[in-house]
């Protein structure tokens, strides 16, 4: 196993793959060739160990994770994630449609929907799935559906946060969530269909590193959960950030003091309101993100009027965030032969091959001079990259590949093929 780890020669500065000894006894040179490029790689023992930092962040006994699955909802991901105790939320039916076949029962499942149909809204509620409504309209056609039932409302408390304008989903501008100044309405038309809320939910946006905004959150959501006389649960979301930048020493999120902090509004809230509750968040990213590697090719090099252009096969079809959000992915670079030198570096844009120029990875990026046929890792790349990967330009989407915790190397989805192009038409 070491012969084979040395012949890579790598990328040595703050080398994270390495330090965490993510690819285990593999390396990505053997990943690449046995699986063609691109590929993201996933660790079991790293995606584990998020389930578990997230399921013991608080010591109160009636607590919940809910697994929200947009983030990546590989079926082998999902099945570990539910050995792991934790629930699920799914935003649409083709997610409670996965996450039954990744084995999970009905009300281990938590619909948050938003803006749904009629239809869409039934797919759920004849599953008997507890069901979220974000809007006094919505909570009008749940009951319409399923008069005399339980439901849950999703609040808006007016605070957001997140790493970009486009992920904060609470506060003033956003389209999530019902005012917590319609509480008397929604008590209304659940009144008009016998409709028991059973359940607050609230979701204030993605990636924070702080939790104080959160924790404001949740205690304006509480605030308002106090009006409602019959509550199970009360869901505070996601958003727990992870450190995309761990090349420039970014530390990860301070758990400890946050799920201490988290924990003592809980309680005392419970001792006021009289019921142990289940209290629940939705972690996604912080589950999801850590525990991915994407590995690509750089199949050419060029300078345009003074811009170095890496060309990778690593186009936004395959890796979304950086054009949607400008997001920041660490690199690392992987090389068969002699070594990486780190002290000579350069500063680059790393680009793929989809016909847009707005087609970047990193823009501007300081990186050890790279060689055509180099590897690059792209960190991070467990959350929201395959899952937003599409076939634009009628590009395959990656295969996806696991290594598990014994260090056995398993292919979990398979790249698209031609023929997946055509499967649709008619
Ligand atoms: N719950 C609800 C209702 C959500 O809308 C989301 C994310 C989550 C939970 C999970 O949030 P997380 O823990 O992963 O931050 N594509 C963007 C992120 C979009 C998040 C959308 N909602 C990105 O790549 O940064």
């Amino acid at each position: 196993m070491y012969k084979e780890k040395a012949e890579v020669k790598y990328y040595m500065d703050n080398y994270y793959s390495e330090k965490t000894n993510f690819f285990q006894n593999t390396n990505p040179m053997r990943l690449i060739e046995e699986y063609g490029s691109p590929i993201y790689v996933y660790n079991q023992r790293v995606f584990r160990k998020k389930c578990r930092e997230m399921t013991s962040l608080i010591e109160y006994p009636n607590f919940k994770v809910t697994y929200s699955i947009k983030a990546n909802s590989n079926l082998e991901l999902l099945k570990i994630a539910r050995k792991e105790g934790m629930h699920a939320d799914a935003m649409s039916p083709g997610e409670i449609f996965v996450l039954t076949k990744a084995g999970f029962e009905a009300n281990e499942i938590f619909y948050i929907s938003n803006n749904v149909s009629r239809k869409e809204m039934s797919y759920a509620v004849e599953r008997g799935i507890m069901t979220s409504v974000d809007s006094l309209s919505q909570l009008g056609m749940y009951g319409q559906i399923n008069p005399g039932g339980k439901v849950a409302v999703r609040l808006n408390p007016g605070i957001g946060a997140g790493h970009h304008e486009k992920v904060v989903t609470g506060g003033k501008k956003s389209k999530f969530g019902i005012n917590l100044d319609k509480i008397d309405e929604i008590k209304k038309i659940a009144k008009k269909y016998n409709l028991e809320i059973v359940g607050i939910n609230q979701h204030i946006g993605s990636l924070f590193m702080k939790g104080d905004a959160y924790l404001t959150g949740v205690q304006s959501v509480l605030d308002s959960a106090r009006q409602f006389e019959n509550l199970d649960f009360v869901d505070f979301g996601g958003g727990f950030g992870v450190p995309y930048k761990k090349q420039e020493g970014q530390a990860p999120m301070e758990l400890e003091e946050f799920g201490f902090k988290f924990n003592d509004i809980l309680t005392r809230w419970v001792d006021q309101y009289g019921k142990q509750i289940m209290f629940r968040i939705e972690p996604g990213r912080y589950v999801a993100a850590e525990a991915g590697i994407l590995i690509g090719t750089v199949n050419a090099i060029k300078n345009n009027y003074g811009i170095k252009f890496i060309g990778t096969d690593i186009g936004f079809n395959v890796i979304k965030r950086p054009v949607m959000y400008e997001s920041h992915h660490d690199i690392e670079i992987y090389r068969k032969g002699h070594m990486v030198k780190s002290d000579q570096g350069e500063t680059v844009t790393v680009v793929g091959n989809i016909c847009e120029s707005g087609d970047i990875v990193a823009k501007n990026r300081f990186l050890p001079v790279i060689e055509e046929g180099d590897l690059l890792g792209v960190m991070d790349a467990g959350a929201y990259c395959y899952s937003m990967a599409s076939n634009y330009n009628n590009r395959f989407r990656p295969a996806e590949v696991l290594i598990e915790e014994g260090g056995a190397v398993r292919l979990i989805r398979r790249r698209d093929t031609f023929e997946d192009l055509i499967r649709n038409f008619c």
